[in-house]
Formats: structure tokens, sequence, C-alpha cells
């Protein structure tokens, strides 16, 4: 079979098991298959796949059609221009999580070498490309499970990221020392009702990176009222949220003592991403 007949063979499964992604999906799976670029796909089209490359897509086809996400099938993802390892135990990097990394950088944009704090970090996704971008920053993540804990020290290093990885629980206020210009978080935050009624590909992911109570909004909650006393004077809470809990986490911060509450739409024009200043402190 060649490139070419691969690609159209999984372009056609993959729409048939009603893949929104279908093309851009079979393009990467088969750059996945071959470890080819696109350049090298466009010339090279008419090879054929030797038999471990054939029987490699087979398998991912297969566990495609099982909605078996494909960013844990490809082992790596991109975000903010960052490359991610991922894989079953982590959250897959969303690009809505970019809105916040826009906020956070124009926090950050005047400050010499400022305390950052992310909590939940997951893949180490925000904290890494928070160091990325600004390198005098000082950054700290932290997340309460062995597997994010893992990926994120794998990244870490894999985009040269001097961060401070640590072990805690953040319903706990663990992790933090000292005080920090900006916390950033994008915590768990589903609903336990939209708990039973995730899209296939996100039940593969771990529920302790999904679940977020009942209404979905304890760590927002427990992060406004407990890490407050972590910020510098002027500092910033920085958090992304789900679709229709701006208003709630806006007002919980304001109750909290943050100032200039604001929320910022994503590229979808969904509110995504509630900030605010604590002045005094
Ligand atoms: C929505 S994911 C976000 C991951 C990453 N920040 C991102 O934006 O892709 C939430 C993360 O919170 C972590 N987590 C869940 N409960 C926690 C807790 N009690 N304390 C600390 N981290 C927790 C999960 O392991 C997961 O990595």
């Amino acid at each position: 079979m060649t490139i070419f007949e691969a690609y159209n063979d999984c372009k056609k499964q993959l729409q048939a098991a009603g893949i929104e992604d279908y093309v851009f999906e079979s393009k990467q799976i088969i750059k996945h298959v071959t470890g080819y670029t696109n350049t090298q796909i466009l010339t090279k089209y008419t090879e054929n796949l030797n038999k471990f490359q054939q029987d490699n897509l087979t398998v991912i086809i297969k566990q495609r059609l099982i909605r078996y996400p494909l960013q844990y099938i490809i082992g790596r993802w991109n975000f903010f221009g960052y490359e991610f390892f991922v894989g079953p135990g982590v959250l897959i990097p969303r690009s809505d999580t970019e809105t916040l990394m826009d906020v956070c950088l124009e926090t950050l944009k005047d400050k010499q070498s400022p305390r950052v704090l992310d909590l939940c970090a997951g893949t180490g996704c925000i904290g890494i490309t928070i160091k990325g971008e600004c390198t005098a920053a000082d950054v700290t993540l932290v997340d309460k499970y062995e597997e994010a804990l893992n990926y994120a020290t794998k990244n870490a290093l894999h985009n040269n990221a001097d961060v401070k990885i640590v072990q805690g629980d953040v319903l706990k206020t663990e992790g933090a020392e000292g005080q920090y210009d900006l916390i950033v978080s994008n915590p768990p935050y589903i609903t336990d009702a939209d708990m039973q009624t995730l899209q296939p590909e996100v039940k593969f992911e771990p529920t302790t990176a999904l679940a977020g109570g009942e209404d979905g909004l304890l760590f927002y909650r427990h992060i406004a009222s407990e890490y407050k006393k972590y910020l510098a004077p002027n500092g910033t809470l920085a958090f992304e949220v789900g679709i229709n809990q701006s208003e709630q986490v806006a007002k919980l911060m304001e109750q909290n003592g943050f100032e200039n509450v604001a929320v910022r739409k994503d590229y979808a024009e969904i509110d995504r991403v509630v900030f605010g200043t604590l002045k005094n402190v």
C-alpha cells in the first residue's frame, strides 16, 4: 500500500466513524507512521509503507475508531509553539488554554523577575510555557498526581525549562512558599452532571483532571480564598474557566477582595479566562 493509498484509506475509515477532523487527523497519523514531514509526504506519496508501518497504521486506526485520543496515540502535542509529551494519566493541553497564556504574559511583561505559581499543572504546559516566554521568571508547578508530575518533569526537561515541580494537594493549600506575582490555574472544572455526558475522547482522560465537584467550582472557591495570602501586593490571580462559569468565578473572586476582575474570551468567543488583582494583602 502506498502512502497516498494509506492516507485515503485512513480518511475514509475516520470519516465513516464520524470523526469530525478526519482530514487533519489522517495527515497527522500518516506523518506519525512514516516519520515524514509534510513536505516529505508530498514528494514521497507513491512510496510503499513497509510491513511495520502498515501494521502500526492498522492498530492506530482501530484505536481511533474506539475514540482513543489522537494526542495519546502520537504521544506529543503542541501548545503555544512548545511541544509537550502526553499520554494516559494526563490532560491533553487545549488550544483554549492559550488564551490564559496571553493573559499571563500580559501580566508579566513589565515585571523584572516575577515569581509564578501554576496550580493543577498537569503536563506543565502553562508553567513551562511561561518560563519559555519569560525566562527571568521563577516558576513553580504544583500537581497532586504522580502521572501528571512525571509528564511535567519530562516536559520541563524537553523544553529546557528550569522550573520547580512540587507534589501537593491544592485543596489542602499545598505547594506555595513565599509570595507570587502571578498565581495561575486551569483546575478541574466539570460539574458532576456534565461528567456523565463527556465526549468519547475525553472519557479516556483522567477523571482527576476533569471533575470539579458538584457545581464545578470547588477549586476556584478554594484557590481564591486560600491562596490569596500567597499573592504579592498587586499580584494577579488568573483562572481558565469552563463554559458559563465566568460570572460565578468573577463573583467569588470579588467576594475574596480581588479588584479589576475581568473576563477574556477565547478564539471561539467563549468566556475563557477570569483574572483580577489583589491590592490590599
Ligand atoms: C484541567 S487539568 C489542567 C492541566 C494543565 N494545567 C493544563 O492546562 O493542561 C487539572 C489538573 O489538576 C490536577 N489536580 C486534580 N486535583 C488536584 C488537587 N487536589 N491538587 C493538585 N492538583 C490536582 C490534575 O492532576 C490535573 O493535572
